[in-house]
């Protein structure tokens, strides 16, 4: 004899695909009714007319079925404002429209759980490739502790200047830099605490005065901290590409921050293996081992956006202040290209989903 109990336990198995959390745990199942060997499920979505839909039913349906249950019913209903509150929090109504942010397209930030996997680089490069694909591109280096976005885009000793109690991003390649960089003293460090860092982010999204532009790209300080998580909150995020070396522990670092990103309702646009192998004439070489982030992304279900070698050009162009990526036509420009394809891909797909099954409804 099955009971209500068995159901649920098995519902327990069942995650939101963009939550990442189980369905029963989201207070998504509503009620659950068993007769002999047939189930009825009546499962709660955030918002009603949610693309996932066909796919929570299947695994619903599925997750059932292990039961031996010879027919499943699943019925779909709409949560109230109050339950979906209950879930997100009360934080899920402070994500305000920031006007400074309100002509910017999509706002994607790059993450990492470690430091030192080439973030930055990736971010900088990324941007660049976006522009030269002929989008309006602005970066941000939200990297409080150790700004280097101006640096690696030849923009050491420039400040942003200030109209109408607005901060002008600086340009460069026709890109807009917004850096911390820029309003720090040189050489000096900046002891930032949780409530500064927290303050110092929500203000620059408001006070940066972006125009109009395509794709912000913003860099992260590595990990799960107050600076990522303020991001996470403040900017209207499109979704993260989460960068990773091939190695484990790196691994384990980005599932953390995947998980980060997945609790905060913040969708993940793919995984970047950086470094992933050296290029000895036709030869690719996997240093660090082999396949590490693709396999994490198939784990993980997110999508995968391409490896990028380890590559003295890469390093020896951001000390000079002009990514590899300005040059589309070399075998490196040419993969930051393909890897700038795949995210312009998913922050459409993304932007057609609109909020479904996030908390920013
Ligand atoms: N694919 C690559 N090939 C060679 N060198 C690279 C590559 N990617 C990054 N680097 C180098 O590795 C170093 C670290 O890169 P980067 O600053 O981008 O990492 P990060 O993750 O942003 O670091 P942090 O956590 O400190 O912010 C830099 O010197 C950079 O030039
Ligand atoms: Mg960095």
């Amino acid at each position: 004899m099955i009971t209500q109990q068995d159901v649920m336990e098995v519902l327990k198995t069942v995650k939101d695909p963009e939550l990442g959390r189980s369905l029963v745990d989201l207070g998504m199942i509503r009620t659950v009714e068993v007769e002999g060997d047939k189930v009825k499920v009546v499962v709660a979505l955030t918002i009603a007319g949610c693309p996932m839909k066909k796919r929570i039913v299947e695994d619903v349906r599925n997750a059932v079925k292990t039961l031996g249950v010879r027919e499943v019913e699943v019925e779909l209903t709409t949560m109230t404002p109050e339950e979906k509150e209950k879930i997100f929090g009360p934080k899920a109504k402070q994500v305000k429209e920031k006007k400074a942010l309100k002509d910017v397209r999509h706002i994607i930030a790059v993450a990492s759980g470690k430091g030192g996997v080439g973030k930055t680089t990736v971010a900088v490069n990324l941007a660049v490739a976006l522009s030269k694909k002929g989008y309006k591109v602005g970066i941000l280096d939200a990297d409080i502790y150790g700004p280097n976005v101006h640096i690696l885009m030849g923009l050491e000793g420039e400040k942003p200047f200030s109209r109408d109690q607005k901060l002008i991003p600086v340009e460069r390649w026709g890109i807009k830099v917004m850096s911390f960089g820029f309003l720090a003293p040189e050489g000096q460090p900046i002891i930032w605490r949780g409530p500064l860092i927290h303050r110092a982010l929500s203000d620059l999204a408001e006070v940066v005065d972006w125009g109009v532009l395509d794709f912000l790209v913003i860099d992260l300080p590595p990990g799960t901290g107050d600076a990522p998580l303020t991001v996470a909150q403040e900017f209207p995020l499109r979704g993260v590409v989460v960068v990773t070396t091939p190695q484990r522990l790196s691994i384990a670092d980005v599932s953390r921050s995947i998980n980060m990103f997945n609790e905060l309702g913040t969708r993940i646009i793919g995984i970047v293996e950086n470094m992933a192998y050296l290029k000895a004439g036709d030869q690719e070489i996997p240093v660090f081992g082999e396949g590490g982030g693709e396999k994490l992304a198939h784990e993980l279900r997110v999508p995968f956006l391409g490896k990028i070698p380890l590559d003295p050009e890469i390093s020896k162009s951001g000390d000079i202040g002009k990514p590899a990526a300005l040059n589309p036509e070399t075998p490196v420009g040419k993969i930051y290209a393909e890897i700038a394809d795949k995210v312009v891909d998913k922050a459409l797909e993304y932007e057609k989903l609109g909020s479904c099954g996030l908390k920013r409804v």
